[in-house]
């Protein structure tokens, strides 16, 4: 299978990367920068790409021409903390926070996707990489006011894709990787990227129409909106 992974240079996306590339498949790794791990991986880097860039989705389109793609995993992804206060006293600099969050974590993704979707059929598979910070049901601790709405967006643009690509048999996966250990978390949380896409790949394994744009956890669990 071709496997295309946005994020690919640390934390879940390399993950992602090592464990489909030891599955066998045939990986496109997308990254702004390029390293030595990644590097010495046998898959197929597409270096020097910020997704949130008109023309580098362009680029990472034409570097892909030609090839029929069975995932995509749209995973990079970027948290900011915006506080109450945060928006009060500095809400210059809270826009621009909310905004780039917005760019990377929403628009980002969903304009990567539309740009492939000529090259995928009827089994192919798109996949969202989004965060439970983006259920408004689970929100009990406030803050995080850019992450928590561009993750939302995010599942909202997902929806709408899996609803118009419904009649191509394209399915959607809106997943949550749980709290993992990467540069995002300060390297602090419960599981290891590596154990976070073990479970990643179960939930893509076994996504399908039927369960398309429902919203889980890596270990299987359903998550209200
Ligand atoms: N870790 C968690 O507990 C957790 C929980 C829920 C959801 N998530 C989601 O999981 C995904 C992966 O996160 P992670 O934990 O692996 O964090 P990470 O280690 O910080 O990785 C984020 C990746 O996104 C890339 N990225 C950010 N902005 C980009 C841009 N403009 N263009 C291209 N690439 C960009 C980063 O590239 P650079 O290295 O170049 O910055 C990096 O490779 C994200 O969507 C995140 O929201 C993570």
């Amino acid at each position: 299978m071709n496997v295309v992974i946005t994020g690919a240079s640390g934390g879940i996306g390399l993950a992602f990367v090592k464990q489909y590339s030891l599955r066998g498949d045939k990986v496109f790794a997308i990254c702004r920068k390029a390293n030595a791990e990644l590097a010495q991986l046998d898959v197929t880097i597409i270096d020097k790409m910020d997704i949130t860039k008109a023309a580098n989705i362009s680029q990472i389109v034409q570097q892909l021409k030609g090839i029929h793609i069975d995932i995509l995993i749209n995973n990079a992804g970027l948290l900011n903390n915006e506080s109450l206060d945060s928006l009060i006293n500095d809400p210059l600099s809270a826009r621009n926070e909310i905004n780039s969050q917005f760019q990377v974590n929403a628009l980002a993704p969903l304009l990567l996707s539309s740009s492939l979707i000529a090259q995928m059929d009827s089994h192919s598979k798109i996949i969202f990489i989004t965060s439970r910070m983006g259920s408004i049901d689970d929100n009990t601790s406030g803050g995080y006011y850019g992450y928590r709405m561009s993750k939302a967006a995010l599942n909202a643009g997902a929806k709408s894709l899996a609803v118009d690509l419904e009649p191509r048999k394209i399915a959607v996966g809106i997943f949550h990787p749980g709290y993992v250990i990467t540069k995002m978390t300060r390297f602090t949380g419960d599981m290891t990227a590596e154990e976070s896409v073990s479970g990643l790949i179960r939930q893509i394994d076994t996504l399908t129409l039927e369960n398309s744009a429902h919203f889980y956890h890596s270990n299987g669990e359903k998550l209200p909106w």
